[in-house]
């Protein structure tokens, strides 16, 4: 079967109500919580995509049982010090950034060195971020050329305590040293620069000794040493980041609507959210719930005719960093020039997003100014696409794939995508397609 698309028909107008899939972040971390907990927890609309699968994997790799029955994921936990270690285990994160670095946060007290992998993208990225306040703990993490994957974690059965500073407002380096603190001795102190509180959220409703004392720019966390997790059963949401991409297909039509159930709206991730609105995209909050401290609701979008610049606040980068190769579309439909700032970490994710966001921008026609950290976009309303646009070799990032899908389906004019690597969706939305294609029913 062949891996890649050709779409050469627009969509037509719509008005629908769609489901998308399971929260990935959540996801995750309720694998990794479940994995910690004494006794049986279950979730219910567990992301079934390679990410999430590649964290049971690495569960049942340290000796924890997972079972699936009907749409339920059940996982026998052994509570916080129940993994078995064994020599020589490899696992592999695949394409997990989530997993990657969360884990030996997880690990750092493993009795035999652990060693971590993961696929061609992952293994360009940074692990330097998280071996860093990690080894401060007293554990020690080698990698491949000071910074990548093949990372091997050796563990301590003894970990101090530590004080972090995390600057770059990554949940993931947050999280992995909130998981390190639970098995370090006295209180490690975490002044984190705002980013998602998923891991954060979890630890409150699990009554843990972990606790948050906000600020207006930055969070302070303190973590103590954890003897117990229970068990948690839990309703994963749907992901705010892949209702994204039908968030923004409805903000580039010229007149459709759209209704999306019960998306996790957790407040440092609904960044695309006020930068949409800020462009004149019509977005509502409807039927909004907290459940066990994530806030929830149904995602109302309608089109708008008139689509404006924006000059991203930049304090939002990091609650909307991985929306951004969406908001670039809206920002070249939008009238007016777009710049978005200080956004180094973009060229961090699943491939550098920002120079390669701007790369299509340019095959698409649409003028941008790209610099290593920043972009302008000059924006035109009436932009119409008259050429072949081909999408090869972008690392098999999901959301580029997913991303030049819906500028595919909703830029005017006859031009003809040919969008490689269909089989990255599997990563986060392995239903991406389906969804699409019911909207065009
Ligand atoms: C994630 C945090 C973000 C995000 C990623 C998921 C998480 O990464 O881009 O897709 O689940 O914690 P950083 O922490 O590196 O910003």
């Amino acid at each position: 079967m062949s891996n890649s698309i050709i779409v050469k028909k627009r969509i037509k107008d719509f008005n629908k109500q769609i489901i998308v899939s399971g929260d990935k972040s959540i996801s995750i971390r309720w694998v990794l919580f479940a994995s910690l907990a004494n006794g049986i927890s279950e979730a219910k609309n567990l992301l079934m995509s390679e990410d999430v699968l590649a964290a049971i994997k690495a569960i049942k790799k340290l000796g924890i049982k997972v079972l699936f029955k009907k749409k339920t994921c059940k996982i026998f936990g052994k509570n916080i010090n129940g993994y078995k270690y064994k020599k020589n285990i490899t696992i592999n994160a695949r394409n997990s950034g989530t997993l990657a670095r969360l884990l030996p946060g997880i690990l750092i007290n493993t009795p035999y060195p652990i060693k971590l992998v993961g696929d061609n993208s992952l293994s360009k990225r940074d692990f330097k971020r998280i071996s860093d306040p990690l080894t401060k703990f007293g554990s020690k993490f080698k990698l491949k050329n000071k910074k990548n994957l093949p990372l091997i974690i050796q563990g301590s059965s003894n970990l101090n305590s530590i004080k972090y500073i995390e600057n770059k407002g990554s949940a993931q380096c947050k999280s992995a040293v909130i998981f390190a603190g639970m098995r370090a001795n006295g209180t490690t102190l975490i002044k984190a620069k705002k980013s998602r509180t998923h891991t954060e959220l979890l630890c409150k409703h699990l009554n843990l000794p972990i606790k948050t004392i906000e600020k207006k720019n930055y969070d302070v966390i303190k973590v103590k040493k954890v003897k117990k997790i229970r068990a948690l059963n839990y309703k994963i949401p749907s992901d705010i980041s892949s209702a994204a991409f039908f968030i923004v297909l409805t903000a580039l039509m010229k007149n459709s609507r759209l209704i999306i159930k019960n998306v996790n709206i957790n407040p440092l991730r609904t960044g695309m959210i006020t930068i949409l609105k800020k462009m004149g995209v019509k977005i509502f909050f409807k039927n909004r719930k907290i459940y066990k401290g994530e806030k929830i609701s149904d995602i109302h979008v309608k089109s708008s005719n008139n689509l404006y610049s924006i000059n991203c606040p930049t304090n939002l980068n990091s609650s909307a960093i991985d929306e951004f190769l969406l908001i670039f579309l809206v920002a070249a439909k939008a009238k007016g020039v777009s710049s978005f700032k200080n956004l180094d970490e973009l060229n961090k994710k699943e491939s550098p997003r920002l120079k390669w966001g701007a790369k299509i921008l340019k095959k698409m026609g649409v003028k941008n100014i790209v610099t290593k950290n920043s972009i302008k976009i000059f924006g035109n309303p009436n932009l119409k696409i008259h050429k072949k646009i081909l999408i090869k070799n972008y690392l098999k990032d999901h959301r580029i794939f997913m991303t030049c899908i819906v500028a595919a389906l909703s830029f005017d004019g006859k031009s003809s995508w040919h969008i490689h690597d269909k089989d990255s969706i599997k990563t986060s939305f392995p239903n991406f397609l389906d969804v699409i294609k019911n909207m065009n029913k």
